[in-house]
């Protein structure tokens, strides 16, 4: 058993190795790898720091990346993702540290992100890129053993293209997001059903008939207005970059403002990646009644400082993921999860099946790094075509499903230009 670590409870560990094993079932392209790194042992003796939801699914990609020699931690990247069980699992079962209680204070959140890098890590495995951002603060003493980090999320790449373009960034990065196999399916379909999931679990409200609005249209956004529409609700998009709102009002979604948009809404969820996107003049025409929440990675979406500034007194706790804001005027405006991610605040995030592919990429992502840091500058990078397109080769063999292949024929007729009409 491993000495130190910090989960909630370590009772909790058989009921968190039952879910971790029923989630395997869903991730057929990650035991793939994981078998393969039993073999081969890739990582071997590399040093790990990870930081990214304690969910079912990263257990399985943290067994994968020990199955491959690695010696890894694991600390929370949001403070109310955590399921305890599955922390208290990895310790118990799997033996490795981790430093995460769901609930968890700020403080306790960054001195878990502190402990994670006293491991000194060879690689560093970010969700939004926090791990990397105090490395790079407060740990420099450490960035000499680092050879590379890879980052699952949108908010992360975000972050640390911006690093990258100030010549702040001091190793390579691969940009697991921008994987084909991760955000067309983890953000798209993986975001869509969990933030519905999250809201239904946290509200039990009906969807049908509700005026529902999505702030941004992404491919996150994307997953919930349609899934949304799926349900029956009327869908209201906002945009503010021209090709995607033109994307949203030929998907068949009304397109508008917010500040019109939130005269109309019932139900809110953001998802755009920056800050204050629902603010204070569109919490002053919203409906009484009105439900907001957010599904992007920060809990910086909604202006929670004004909500409770034009609120009388503290808000009241309504279920375990709504608090009701009573506002001075009269109305009530309720608050799922805090404003954080409502899909792992209220929910279990990404079903399994998503996230075989998403962590498929972050463990070959791991590989790939391993073998190639030495050529690669301080940038973010995208992993190879070959390794994204092999894995949407194995998770449709997962699914019985067969494709076409190109004649000879076929394939000389593209690679020529005489050939026309
Ligand atoms: N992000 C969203 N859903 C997730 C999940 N199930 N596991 C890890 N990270 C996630």
């Amino acid at each position: 058993m491993v000495k130190e670590f910090d989960v909630a409870n370590l009772d909790f560990a058989p009921g968190g190795k039952l879910r971790i094993d029923w989630a395997e079932q869903d991730m057929p392209v990650l035991r793939s790898i994981r078998e393969r790194f039993e073999r081969e042992k890739p990582l071997k003796g590399l040093r790990v720091s990870a930081c990214l939801h304690v969910t079912t699914e990263t257990a399985n990609l943290m067994a994968t990346l020990q199955a491959g020699g690695a010696d890894v931690v694991l600390a929370a990247s949001n403070p109310l993702s955590t399921q305890d069980d599955v922390a208290a699992s990895l310790v118990a079962h799997y033996e490795i540290p981790v430093y995460a209680v769901r609930g968890e204070d700020n403080q306790t959140y960054f001195n878990h992100l502190e402990a994670a890098l006293n491991h000194r890590p060879h690689m560093t495995m970010d969700d939004g890129a926090d791990l990397v951002s105090e490395l790079h603060k407060k740990r420099e003493d450490l960035i000499g053993d680092v050879m590379g980090g890879t980052e699952e999320t949108t908010t992360g790449v975000i972050r640390l293209r911006a690093m990258a373009k100030e010549g702040a960034l001091r190793f390579p990065v691969i940009a697991i997001n921008d994987s084909q196999t991760k955000h067309f399916f983890d953000n798209r379909y993986g975001t869509g059903q969990s933030t519905i999931d999250g809201i239904i679990r946290a509200t039990n409200i009906l969807l049908a008939g509700r005026v529902f609005v999505v702030a941004g249209y992404g491919w996150c956004s994307r997953g919930i207005a349609s899934r949304a529409h799926g349900l029956g609700a009327r869908v209201i998009v906002t945009e503010i970059e021209p090709v995607k709102a033109l994307e949203a009002v030929m998907d068949g979604f009304q397109v508008m403002p917010m500040i019109e948009a939130a005269k109309v809404g019932d139900i809110f969820v953001t998802a755009t990646g920056d800050i204050n996107v629902i603010d204070r003049r569109h919490l002053e025409v919203m409906k009484s009644g009105a439900v907001v929440c957010n599904s992007g990675h920060f809990n910086v979406e909604i202006n929670l400082t004004a909500l409770a500034e034009m609120s009388v007194g503290a808000p009241k706790l309504v279920g375990p993921h709504i608090e009701g804001y009573n506002l001075k005027d009269g109305r009530i405006i309720y608050v799922l999860g805090e404003g954080r991610l409502i899909n792992l605040a209220a929910a279990a995030g990404h079903p399994a099946s998503v996230m075989d592919m998403s962590f498929a990429n972050q463990a070959l992502g791991a590989e790939f790094m391993v073998r190639n840091y030495d050529k690669l500058q301080s940038q973010v990078y995208t992993i190879p075509e070959d390794i994204d397109r092999e894995i949407a080769r194995l998770k449709l063999a997962s699914m019985g499903v067969q494709i076409d292949n190109l004649t000879a024929e076929q394939e000389h007729y593209l690679n020529q230009w005489q050939e026309g009409t």
